[in-house]
């Protein structure tokens, strides 16, 4: 489904008006103002405007313009809640894989999985470079080494990006991968063993705990406040007591909660688990992300140990297709890259040059620039829908990077039970208890903000309204 640059720009400036930076009452630029600065026709500015009027989000006035035309209700944020302080086994690949399978038929509207629209993605760039790339250097198609698996262009210029991770990060560090997933996996095969505990933020990204559940580790559920992330507090007490391995967490637009953590948080973090030995396993695939006039750092910045091992992709910000990632291992690097021999030899080797060559570029900055606003806007839009249409005692977080949306439901509502209707209905989205190994979160529900905010998406969000609604009452 092709989303119009009308739609695009209706779905920017809602999320605008529901951030409170258009407040209720004001006047938005001119329709020609809008046309000069976002370089468009000015029928599809009118189009985009005439849209948000038809959304009852902004009015027309004779003579004047348009007008941002009511306050948007403001919901309380999720709190920090407190999980079992032992740790776990993981059970909850079956109902996973069930979501997932049921989100992704046809036609279902695109709410589950967290992933990016194609129209967000500079996908003709990358067809280009693809053919380049095979052109200019056919060798490349034809070898692969066990022994030299990293594209060395690659890792310069993932070198000249840690600049901006409170690097410079050495190139030795590194070892690309076939995703961000393989990059966490091949971390917790180097220092755990079946049985061990690993802690994770609570509530945590479902393929972090399914990760945990193949290898046979056990989670350990850290509390996590919604706006500063995992509490270093709660981890200092659990690692006083229990024989934890690792600690596995995204520091920057923590999925689902989108909550980023201080940069004071992060050294405490890097500085205790070095002490205590356990090694910590950081998944900045959001971090490029973040809409912020500057990148936050990673824990990695504060490692002082080598104890820290930063994991990313280009899933969230390039293409999920492209499989390509990265882990800046410290003192695991040989351990790490020698997991990846014998999980899957060296990453795509041709894929590693085209990205290479697209970061080369600096079209990777300008994209970034885009896709950050787009993000931002699409993830105020559906803040604002949901605060329009589920139930009035609902929680609504306010992610500060990523582009997903948690929200809690009141406590009688269970997401899990009510998918079944949601998906008859053509409806996606990822149950709360799929978070966490304890089945707490039954009440909650992660959204993906990763499509423009369309009248479809708009009219999906009103539907799963009226679904758990009712789904309170019964
Ligand atoms: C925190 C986090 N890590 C990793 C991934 C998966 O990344 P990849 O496709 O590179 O394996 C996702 C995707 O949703 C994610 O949210």
């Amino acid at each position: 489904m092709e989303t119009l640059l009308y739609e695009q720009l209706a779905g920017e400036l809602a999320g605008l008006i529901a951030g409170g930076v258009l407040a209720c009452g004001e006047r938005l630029p001119s329709v020609r103002r809008l046309s000069r600065d976002r370089r468009l026709s000015v029928s599809t500015v009118v189009q985009a405007l005439r849209q948000l009027e038809d959304r009852g989000l902004v009015e027309a006035r004779p003579q004047s313009g348009y007008y941002v035309r009511r306050a948007v209700a403001r919901h309380a944020e999720p709190e920090l809640r407190s999980p079992p302080e032992s740790a776990m086994p993981v059970d909850i690949s079956q109902r996973l894989v069930r979501v997932m399978q049921a989100g992704n038929r046809p036609g279902v509207a695109p709410l589950g999985a967290a992933l990016p629209a194609y129209e967000l993605l500079p996908l003709a760039a990358l067809h280009r470079l693809y053919a380049g790339v095979a052109r200019r250097h056919p060798a490349l198609l034809a070898s692969v080494s066990h022994l030299a698996m990293d594209d060395s262009a690659l890792v310069r210029q993932l070198v000249r990006r840690s600049l901006a991770w409170g690097g410079p990060l050495a190139a030795d560090e590194f070892v690309i991968t076939n995703s961000c997933t393989e990059a966490l996996g091949l971390c917790l095969r180097t220092v755990t063993r079946p049985g061990d505990t690993v802690a994770v933020e609570s509530p945590a990204y479902y393929l972090m705990l399914q990760l945990l559940e193949t290898l046979g580790l056990k989670a350990l559920e850290i509390p996590t406040d919604p706006r500063t992330g995992l509490s270093v507090e709660a981890l200092d007490l659990a690692t006083r007591s229990s024989q934890v391995k690792a600690c596995l967490l995204v520091s920057n637009g923590s999925n689902p909660l989108g909550c980023v953590m201080p940069d004071d948080n992060k050294r405490r973090l890097a500085e205790l688990m070095a002490s205590r030995g356990v090694a910590v396993i950081e998944d900045d695939i959001y971090g490029d992300l973040h809409p912020g006039s500057e990148r936050p750092w990673p824990i990695k910045a504060f490692d002082r140990a080598g104890n820290v091992m930063l994991c990313a992709s280009f899933s969230k910000s390039l293409s999920p297709a492209l499989r390509v990632g990265y882990v800046a291992a410290g003192r695991y690097r040989p351990a790490v890259a020698l997991q990846k021999t014998i999980t899957s030899g060296a990453t795509n080797p041709i894929t590693q040059r085209v990205l290479a060559e697209y970061l080369e570029s600096g079209a990777y900055e300008r994209h970034l620039r885009r896709l950050r606003r787009a993000y931002q806007g699409q993830v105020e839009a559906m803040r604002l829908a949901v605060s329009r249409y589920f139930p009035a005692a609902t929680r609504i977080a306010q992610p500060q990077c990523g582009f997903v949306l948690w929200v809690e439901l009141p406590k009688e509502i269970d997401t899990m039970a009510l998918f079944g209707e949601a998906i008859a209905g053509q409806l996606a989205y990822m149950p709360g208890e799929l978070f966490s190994a304890s089945g707490m979160y039954g009440n909650c529900l992660r959204l993906n903000c990763g499509n423009p905010h369309t009248p479809a998406i708009e009219d999906a969000v009103r539907r799963l309204g009226m679904i758990f609604s009712a789904g309170q009452i019964k």
